[in-house]
């Protein structure tokens, strides 16, 4: 048992989908505690139930038993208007596929979310720091698959947010790429101190995480504690 105060608090959670015969069972009883500031990686082989396991987390979709305290809060019992509250105030969502408006402009895609917080990091600063700043007024598709992923982690990020979830990041993403974006969440999780949950299907990006989850058939097969966790910089496959 860590000394760290958990963050992140999940205990017997359960999710199915389907009744009768179609009856589902996705999420058989989860139970694990991600401390604050932690980078944590989920692998698991597809149909695992990680991406359900994050929309759970992230407030998107109902449990079906257990609890999920975030900060001491816990979501499952939270009123829909309480949840959306969590939603705008803790959370940051990335996902493979960006997710960007693509009629807006790459500032403009960050501002939409900086408007949803009260005290936005600020926009020019962070599109610097994404590397992004020269191409604040293209529109997505006159951008690179990284650069518009570095605009989706902006975006998750403008609003300073105490919790990030990131489904597959890099799962559209070439090497160099990939590497350069979970280099940015290492230095997005040093200078903002937010907790990251990755899920991937890449092992190896377990080395730079401070807890590794395993999860098969609905179940965490193991939770493990990274003593070392290696720089993004040197991973390798
Ligand atoms: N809305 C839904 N309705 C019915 N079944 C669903 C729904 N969402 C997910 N499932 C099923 O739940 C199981 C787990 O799905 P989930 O998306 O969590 O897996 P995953 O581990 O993220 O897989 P992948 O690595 O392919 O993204 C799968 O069998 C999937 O078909
Ligand atoms: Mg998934």
């Amino acid at each position: 048992m860590s000394t760290k105060q958990a963050y992140v608090q999940v205990n017997g959670l359960k999710k199915h989908y389907g009744d009768g015969d179609a009856r589902l069972t996705v999420l058989d009883g989860i139970d694990t505690s991600i401390n604050r500031g932690e980078i944590c990686v989920m692998l698991g082989p597809s149909g695992s139930g990680k991406s359900t396991f994050l929309n759970l987390i992230g407030g998107l979709e109902d449990a079906d038993g257990g609890s999920i305290m975030v900060d001491g809060c816990d979501l499952t019992v939270l009123n829909p208007t309480d949840l959306g509250e969590y939603r705008r105030r803790e959370l940051g969502f990335v996902f493979q596929f960006y997710n960007l408006v693509p009629d807006l402009t790459i500032k403009e895609n960050i501002e939409v979310t900086a408007h949803l917080s009260k005290n936005p990091l600020n926009i020019d600063d962070l599109l610097r720091s994404l590397g992004l700043y020269e191409h604040r007024n293209k529109f997505p598709r006159q951008v690179s698959g990284g650069q518009q992923q570095r605009c989706a982690i902006g975006r998750a990020l403008v609003k300073n947010p105490g919790l990030l979830l990131c489904d597959e990041p890099t799962g559209a993403l070439d090497y160099k790429t990939s590497k350069e974006i979970l280099q940015l969440m290492e230095d997005v999780n040093r200078t903002y101190g937010c907790t990251i949950i990755i899920v991937t299907h890449n092992a190896a990006i377990a080395r730079m995480a401070n807890r590794v989850l395993r999860l098969r058939d609905g179940c965490i097969v193991e939770d493990e504690l990274n003593e070392s966790p290696v720089a993004a910089a040197e991973l390798d496959w």
